[in-house]
């Protein structure tokens, strides 16, 4: 994985493939490369390790107005980054880019000895296959790729050109999103829709097992069986706008401050405050499915799993007899689990193309259980395949760290529990407090963001030399600070890890020394004597440590204590996530590091 495009028109194909190649930037790369062919089939292939700068640089001396190209950046899964190993990779007359993993190219590998293989790559094993049915355009390409294709174990989502034939481009999938823009005199591919915005907003989604030929003019579908498939052409919903900057620094503070707005819509036409009700008409389930829920399984990897964990806590609330398991999505696959029959599995992704999250959705269909998406990306995959679903709208989320999805998702699942309880017959004077809270949340997210930036930034400055953090909350507060450990680490590089309050007795509280500083989320309510004592228990052993709280009563003499004034109560460990978010950002900018693209991580993870 990670960046496919491509383009075949009457335009300059290296203008688009640079530009496409760039607003994929955001979903993490460590090489990439471009081909494109001239009118006789002459390829000119420029590739880089590093960035889309480098290979920019690298394209300059070598300037083409070829009309046909494909292009890739590569987030290394088969040999370290390097120029050998980026895509496109070239065999005989064959040029190929590919996200995904190629399972059985070994054995493939082994069979195409005739080869001699330049790189490391699983991809281009690949290549040299389709290659070799080829046999020097004896066949249409297509018909090589889907032969092929027919051998390949794994997932992949590919693009394919010959030098015998420079004026169309291959393009298939199998779990590895790929969408095709219908232009005017060019056509358009892309792993990714936004890299499209600005040339078209007609696209075509392609299916998994689908394979399409595609010239400026045409694009044809088949299944790998040669069945005929007619194209679906979908307007595109994203604008251009709302994947830029907007005059913030980083994605990644957009984001966080994007969130009055992103839950807003979230909320949209969802809440009746006058009933004290929610509405959620996606999920699709009549009230007598809904009476029948008596187990939710939630899936989903890193911040998605986070906020499912976050929203069990307050659906065990209200939702009666209703047991909620939440699990991490590349466990759960390969688990023997049973799932009763009265079971809804929430499905929770924010780019719904996550492989893991994927993989479990199929194998719980096939226990003949209803699945519900909390997806945020519109089209993407996870959405098509569940039963129904509830999208977040959001929003494009381009900063690799999670943040408006986690909120939005957290928040959505809740009102999924509320419709069960609603549809239980809970009462009322029970759920109108989250329904009402969550109205409030926008306008109260606003408010702790406009407060508290600044005071965050200059918190940040103080810790950002600390190599190690411990997160802790109890109740709600646990789930949030196991979101604020992951933004930490994963933008900041400090190594920081969440506990349960209640577990620092059984073994993390030996590790309180100056090396570490604490985090420490201690919300109002039932636990917060016991979570006061816990901190008490830290500050006496030289813990350095920082407190959120929405109590005005705290006193300890902690190193920090930011205190939220608000009338949110229930759902506060939402506000409290915000402040852990803008701590993360404050402390990788303190640090210098690239907070929009973390080394080694990519956005959207479409393998296992
Ligand atoms: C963390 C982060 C990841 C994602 C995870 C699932 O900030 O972004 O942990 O939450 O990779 O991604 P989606 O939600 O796209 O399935």
């Amino acid at each position: 994985m990670c960046g496919i495009v491509g383009y075949v028109g009457d335009k300059n194909a290296q203008d688009f493939l640079v530009s496409g190649l760039k607003r994929l930037e955001y979903r993490g790369y460590d090489s990439a490369g471009i081909v494109t062919l001239d009118a006789s089939g002459k390829p000119t292939l420029v590739k880089t390790k590093g960035k889309i700068i480098d290979l920019e640089e690298k394209l300059a001396q070598n300037k083409r107005d070829d009309k046909i190209g494909i292009g890739h950046t590569r987030w290394a899964t088969h040999g370290e980054p390097s120029e050998t190993n980026a895509h496109p990779h070239q065999v005989g007359d064959i040029f190929l880019v590919h996200n995904g993993i190629i399972e059985n190219y070994k054995e493939l590998k082994k069979a195409l000895s005739k080869y001699d293989f330049k790189s490391e790559t699983d991809s281009e094993v690949l290549a040299a296959l389709i290659d070799s049915f080829y046999e020097g355009g004896k066949y249409p390409l297509v018909n090589a790729v889907v032969q092929a294709l027919k051998l390949t174990k794994g997932t992949y989502g590919i693009a394919v050109i010959s030098t015998k034939n420079p004026e169309e481009v291959v393009v298939a999938r199998a779990g590895s999103p790929l969408v095709i823009g219908v232009g005017h005199g060019e056509t358009l591919i892309a792993s990714d829709a936004s890299a499209l915005l600005g040339h078209t907003k007609q696209a075509i989604y392609l299916n998994d097992g689908e394979v399409a030929t595609i010239t400026k003019n045409s694009v044809e579908i088949k299944t790998l069986n040669a069945e005929p498939v007619s194209a679906k052409v979908e307007e595109i919903e994203t604008s251009l706008a709302a994947i830029q900057k907007d005059g913030y620094d980083h994605f990644l503070l957009k984001e966080i401050m994007e969130q009055p707005e992103s839950l807003k819509e979230t909320l949209r036409g969802r809440v009746k405050i006058k009933d004290g009700m929610v509405m959620l008409g996606g999920p699709g389930l009549s009230e007598s499915e809904l009476r029948k829920i008596k187990h939710l399984v939630i899936v989903g990897c890193g911040t998605a799993y986070n906020a499912g964990l976050l929203a069990s806590y307050y659906i065990e609330q209200f939702a009666p007899e209703v047991t909620v398991e939440v699990v991490i999505a590349s466990e759960y696959r390969y688990r023997q689990a049973y799932i009763p029959k009265d079971s809804v599995a929430l499905i929770v992704s924010q780019s719904g193309e996550t492989a893991d999250t994927l993989a479990c959705l199929r194998e719980i269909k096939k226990q003949g259980i209803k699945t519900i998406g909390i997806v945020n990306a519109i089209g993407s995959t996870i959405a098509r395949e569940v039963d129904g679903g509830t999208y977040v709208h959001v929003g494009p989320e381009i900063s690799v760290a999670s943040t408006k999805a986690f909120t939005s998702q957290a928040v959505a699942m809740i009102m999924f529990g509320l419709t069960i309880a609603q549809a239980k017959g809970v009462r009322t004077n029970i759920l109108r407090p989250f329904v009402n809270e969550i109205s409030k949340l926008p306008e109260k997210i606003r408010e702790v963001l406009d407060e508290f930036n600044e005071p965050v930034k200059k918190l940040a400055e103080n810790y950002k030399d600390y190599d190690h953090a411990i997160y802790l909350g109890r109740d709600t507060a646990y789930p949030t600070a196991m979101e604020g450990a992951l933004k930490l680490k994963e933008i900041s590089y400090i190594d920081a890890n969440a506990y349960a309050f209640g577990e620092l007795k059984h073994g993390p509280l030996a590790l309180v020394d100056d090396r570490f500083f604490e985090f420490a989320l201690v919300p109002e309510g039932e636990l917060y004597d016991k979570a006061v004592s816990n901190v008490q228990e830290v500050l006496a052993r030289g813990g350095h440590v920082i407190v959120v709280t929405n109590s005005k009563e705290f006193d300890l003499p902690v190193e920090n204590v930011i205190k939220i004034k608000s009338d949110i109560e229930l759902l506060a460990p939402i506000l409290m996530n915000l402040i852990a978010q803008l701590f993360a950002y404050y402390t990788a900018l303190a640090k210098g590091l690239d907070v929009d693209q973390p080394r080694n991580l990519a956005k959207s993870v479409t393998v296992e």
